[in-house]
């Protein structure tokens, strides 16, 4: 499916059936964690829709639209094997037919923080296009990758604020054996840098293993993750403690699940990492 009327008819379709309807909004480039989304997706209703758009207005005048992934024949087969529903891959003509939209959707202050410092559109233009899906194909449920947590916890923020109909599910970080997070942008990365990459989630684990340990001090904590770092050469964008919800910068004494996120840049690639210090 390529138009909104389309979409619409397709959805309609389904609830008029009695099935319910879930989206898993994608950039395409689908790997591994993509599809982890579409298999829990097809566990909690009957019909399961992926989205494929890359959407220019959560791409900063800087950053890498132009030569984002666009692997559309391996996107499509890999989805058709999951046996997936439908597929609704627009152009940006469709999406945005006056030009980019001038309704914005913005979550403050959730979006400007960790990621949104470096990047202070790009939430903005997330929450815009994931309301855009919600309004076309006005899915039961919704799924998204834990992997990009703020992300995930802007869309529940702005379902909330918003009464989308909708309910949000999360879906864990999908891994390489490595312990890398699965990410469309990996393939910017070569082998070396990929292998010093692996010292992303080592520093993330090393962290959660000292806190399950019973250090709940936040400084020593954030401390293991930049160590780690340092020792692979890596020089992060950021690494920090939150609120995970809220996003708000967590205490000196952790008192409850704390989210431990990073940022950094790898040559070509920017990557990004999170674990839940304290979820059981
Ligand atoms: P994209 O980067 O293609 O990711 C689509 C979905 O896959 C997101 O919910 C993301 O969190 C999830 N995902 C990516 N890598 C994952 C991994 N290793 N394990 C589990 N889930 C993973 O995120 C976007 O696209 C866009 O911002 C979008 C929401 C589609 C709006 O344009």
């Amino acid at each position: 499916m390529d138009n909104i009327e389309e979409a619409r008819a397709w959805a309609r379709r389904q609830r008029s059936r009695g099935d319910s309807v879930a989206l898993v909004p994608t950039m395409g480039a689908l790997h591994r964690g993509h599809l982890a989304l579409v298999e829990e997706a097809q566990r909690r209703v009957e019909r399961v829709v992926v989205s494929i758009f890359v959407n220019p207005l959560q791409f900063g005048p800087m950053e890498d639209l132009a030569r984002y992934p666009r692997t559309w024949e391996q996107d499509w087969e890999r989805l058709a094997s999951l046996g997936t529903d439908a597929v609704f891959a627009p152009s940006v003509d469709v999406m945005y037919p006056n030009g980019p939209a001038l309704t914005r959707v913005n979550v403050e202050p959730l979006s400007g923080v960790l990621c949104g410092r470096t990047r202070p559109t790009h939430f903005q233009g997330v929450a815009t296009v994931v309301s855009k899906l919600f309004n076309i194909l006005q899915p039961d449920v919704a799924v998204f990758g834990e992997k990009d947590w703020q992300q995930l916890a802007i869309i529940r923020r702005m379902v909330d604020d918003l009464n989308f109909p909708v309910s949000v599910v999360g879906v864990p970080t999908v891994r390489e054996e490595s312990g890398l997070a699965l990410s469309s942008r990996n393939q910017y990365l070569t082998d070396d840098q990929k292998t010093q990459a692996t010292a992303l989630y080592r520093g993330l684990a090393t962290a959660r293993d000292r806190y399950r340990a019973g250090e709940r001090r936040r400084e020593p904590l954030r401390q293991i993750v930049l160590d780690v770092l340092s020792g692979a050469g890596i020089e992060p964008e950021y690494v920090e403690l939150v609120h995970p919800d809220t996003l708000a910068p967590a205490p000196d004494i952790l008192d409850g699940p704390t989210l431990l996120a990073l940022a950094a840049r790898l040559g070509k690639a920017r990557l990004i990492d999170n674990v839940i210090l304290g979820r059981s």
